[in-house]
């Protein structure tokens, strides 16, 4: 970003900030004066940040209805709501920030955006490799970006890894997301971490020089892959439980990708309580309810993602896809290897 639009960003969401005070302080009551309403810190009002916005309503809903806590949310991508708590500082009115990609919280985490959460229910509810280090984010559910194919044209037993993908009988074959697009972003992460940066750019060269279609949506990917436009792709899992639960025929099948080796890509969407909290206590409690049982199961089929917690099964149509061994790296690698992957897609020509 310029140094003049950040500028502009800042500016706008000071306003757009200053201007939220202004609306929650006082309630209009009739034509009366207006009249300084209940802080809502006071409220004991959680106050969400969220890039998962696929059926959170109902999840927030079924806490408020056995906590009666109430919960307030707002939606944006990962990168522009971890800028809004930045800017916004100590006056954040934000209590939770919640990411649909491991890297990005731990980028918060590093940026000091988010404080640890001693609690033995996430630490107990969430496996290790899906949560911070120093507890300062936890991993609430599970996103495979695999390998997608188009059974009449592709059979199963000419797949096996991503690295594979990089082979010339799939040029001009090929449909994925493009490097602007965090999801691509950690995927490459995860190549950097298994094989060194050097074996990595390999891959995305071969990738490149298969002349994938690069589309910005993996519904639209899964579309492409079922109108013939593509005969192999890369997505996350969901996308198709969705797809399918639409419509049973859809003609795209899952592939588990690198099951003889590290196992394939799982990514998180996940939270953490922000530095500033303004109620921190009833936003630990959210967390705790969505690592819980009922709130995993809930939270998980609204999207079609596994839950984090072991204990509890995915969705029916999610469950068909049958096991796999995931990728065992700690995901806040795909932070740490954030801006290396970035830098190496560029410098492989993958735009
Ligand atoms: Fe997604």
């Amino acid at each position: 970003m310029s140094k003049t639009s950040k500028f502009i960003t800042m500016a706008f969401v000071i306003l757009a900030f200053a201007l939220g005070i202004f609306a929650s302080t006082f309630l209009r009551t009739g034509n009366g004066p207006q009249v300084p309403a209940e802080p809502e810190e006071a409220k004991g009002i959680v106050n969400i940040y969220t890039a998962r916005h696929y059926g959170v309503e109902q999840v927030f809903e079924a806490f408020t209805e056995e906590t009666g806590i109430a919960v307030r949310f707002t939606t944006g991508s990962d990168a522009i709501l971890r800028e809004r708590i930045k800017a916004e500082g100590k006056f954040t009115p934000a209590d939770v920030y919640l990411a649909v990609d491991a890297g990005n919280l731990w980028l918060a985490a590093e940026e000091g955006l988010l404080s640890a959460v001693e609690s033995a229910v996430l630490t107990g509810n969430i496996p290790e490799n899906m949560r911070d280090p120093k507890n300062q984010w936890f991993g609430l559910t599970k996103r495979v970006r695999t390998i997608l194919y188009h059974p009449d044209r592709v059979s199963p037993e000419e797949l096996s890894t991503y690295e594979a993908l990089a082979d010339a009988q799939w040029l001009g074959r090929l449909a994925m997301r493009p490097a602007t697009h965090a999801y691509t972003q950690s995927l490459v992460a995860s190549m950097i971490a298994a094989h060194g940066e050097a074996r990595a750019k390999e891959v995305v060269q071969g990738w490149v020089a298969n002349k994938p279609t690069l589309i910005d949506s993996d519904t639209r990917i899964l579309e492409t892959l079922a109108a013939g436009g593509a005969d192999v792709a890369i997505a996350n899992h969901y996308y198709l439980g969705r797809l399918l639960e639409a419509n049973p025929a859809f003609p795209v099948r899952v592939f588990w990708a690198n099951q003889d080796e590290r196992g394939a890509h799982v990514n998180i969407s996940g939270g953490g309580v922000t530095t500033h909290s303004p109620n921190r206590e009833n936003a630990i409690r959210l967390l705790e309810w969505l690592a819980s049982p009922q709130g995993q199961k809930l939270f998980a089929d609204s999207n079609h993602e596994f839950p984090t917690n072991p204990a509890v099964l995915p969705h029916p149509i999610i469950a068909e896809f049958g096991s796999f061994v995931a990728d065992p790296i700690n995901m806040g690698e795909f932070g740490r290897l954030q801006a290396d992957a970035i830098k190496l897609l560029d410098e492989a020509g993958y735009r």
